[in-house]
């Protein structure tokens, strides 16, 4: 033992005894002690203790039956518990904290699996049959050894030395559940950790078999991984071991240079990452992180080469925002508003920039804030993390032109509010003032109105618009009635 870690155990001992004392815990305990049944806090929690990160999930795991324990615990604490059989499983909340009971098992665990469990297995089982070392720490609820770390694996010197590593033979492990590969990479993304060789080697050879789990568990840990503090080495890590490819073969094309004629383009694999990355220092919005990753998916598909300009990828962005629903159809996201808010942003990333590059109009203005709507000020963020360039010059004139642009945003906004527009002439009205049914007339006029103001021939206000139509209604031959 390292003097390292006893020190680390020595602090551990306080913060387990403190623990201990918490109410549900204690009322936990007691039950575990007066059944006489051996019982033990396990997995994430007891990691994230280590770590001093705040969990609020608490998993108990029984030698024996460990339905029977939440039951009696749970009426000891006056709370509702829920059973699921099937699972083997019982938990129930606390105000403070969200407990859940299972059985010691023989073989693989793993929260949501479908198949039978064979329970009555021993502590040691139990922890031979879980994911990594670090997730395999136990702190024992039983009187003779209470608040000891029970730690086969010196999962303590693997969070120190941050390492994940599987307790068994990684092939038995990932055999035993292939989204660990993926767990395997999001934990090294989201606790900064490394994957020791012999895991990730296992990995690489394991990665076909990720076919075998549901499109719905995979996406949940790709999720975790685009909502972590650095997602780029999830990614690099999906990309090196094959396993990106599989599930997510759009993303995976978009690695590589090519050059013709001297000429290069950018590896557009690392600049979408790098644009994920800067998104995420600014934002933890799951949907505007996937539209970062997604921004630019369209560029192999229209990638062209011209003599004299070079690479093109002329309309990635509307072909991009086609490919949002396929991808997210294929991967089991939901297809509802927040697709479209991706789809939007993936559409709408180049307008900033073609704006900044010319002469910011009032108009160009006004039509991206009415296609943007509310989603402007995260239009602009996606922007400002596009720029990756690393010409300090080229940076700095963007970042200064996209300053532009927002302080125009912001005048136009106040001066003509097109943000959440709402046309100032209805269609009841027009039809009304003319004794007209709905139809193109109709359309047409209410249209015309929306262009004029757009183009600053009108300002957005009823009297302007209410004369405009006059003058549209005339031109198209309809009288008052
Ligand atoms: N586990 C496992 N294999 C899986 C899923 C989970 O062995 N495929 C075990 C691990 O011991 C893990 C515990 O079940 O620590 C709880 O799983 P889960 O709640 O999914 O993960 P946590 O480790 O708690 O981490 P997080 O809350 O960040 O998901």
């Amino acid at each position: 033992m390292t003097d390292k870690k006893t020190i680390l155990e020595h602090v551990l001992k306080d913060e387990i005894t403190q623990i201990l004392s918490y109410s549900t815990m204690r009322q936990i305990k007691e039950v575990v002690q007066t059944e006489n049944i051996r019982a033990y806090i396990i997995g994430g929690y007891v990691r994230d203790l280590i770590l001093q990160r705040h969990s609020n999930d608490l998993d108990i795991v029984v030698e024996g039956n460990g339905i029977e324990i939440a039951q009696k615990a749970a009426r000891k604490l006056g709370v509702q518990v829920n059973v699921f059989k099937n699972f083997g499983t019982a938990m129930f909340k606390t105000p403070d904290i969200e407990v859940e009971f299972v059985g010691a098992r023989k073989e693989s665990y793993r929260k949501e699996s479908r198949k039978p469990i064979v329970e009555n297995g021993s502590l040691e089982e139990d922890q031979n049959r879980r994911d990594f070392t670090i997730n395999a720490l136990a702190i024992s609820l039983n009187k003779e050894n209470l608040g000891s770390i029970i730690d086969p694996f010196d999962g303590i010197s693997d969070l120190e030395q941050k390492l994940i590593r599987t307790p068994l033979n990684p092939d038995v492990t990932f055999s035993d559940d292939p989204l660990r590969m993926i767990r395997a990479i999001r934990f090294a993304a989201q606790l900064n950790f490394t994957i020791v060789d012999e895991t990730f080697e296992a990995i690489e050879r394991n990665a076909e078999r990720i076919f075998i789990v549901s499109k719905e568990r995979v996406c949940e840990e790709l999720n975790k991984i685009i909502l972590s503090e650095n997602p780029s080495t999830g990614f690099h890590l999906l990309e090196k071991s094959g396993l990106l490819k599989l599930i997510f073969p759009q993303l995976s094309l978009l690695k590589g240079v090519e050059s013709k004629n001297g000429k290069k383009h950018k590896d557009n694999f690392e600049h979408t990452l790098q644009v994920l990355d800067n998104i995420a220092l600014k934002s933890n919005n799951l949907w505007l992180r996937w539209a970062a990753l997604l921004h630019d998916i369209a560029k192999p598909a229209t990638k062209k080469f011209d003599e004299n300009t070079g690479w093109t990828f002329h309309g990635h962005e509307f072909i991009g925002s086609k490919m949002v629903f396929e991808i997210f159809k294929q991967l089991k996201l939901p297809l509802n508003e927040k697709m479209k808010y991706v789809q939007k942003l993936v559409l709408l990333h180049l307008r900033p920039i073609v704006l900044a590059q010319d002469e910011v109009t009032d108009s160009a203005v006004r039509r991206l804030l009415f296609d943007a709507g509310d989603d402007i000020d995260d239009l602009m963020m996606l922007c400002d993390a596009d720029i990756t360039s690393k010409n300090r010059n080229t940076v700095a004139k963007y970042l200064n032109n996209f300053q532009l642009v927002r302080t125009k945003l912001k005048e136009i906004e106040e001066k003509d509010a097109i943000r959440n527009f709402q046309p100032p002439v209805s269609g009841e009205i027009i039809m009304e003032t003319y004794g007209i049914g709905p139809g193109r007339e109709v359309g047409l006029i209410k249209n015309a109105i929306k262009e004029a103001i757009l183009d600053g021939i009108i300002k957005n206000n009823y009297d302007e618009a209410y004369e405009f139509m006059q003058k549209e209604a005339e031109k198209l031959g309809i009288v008052k009635k």
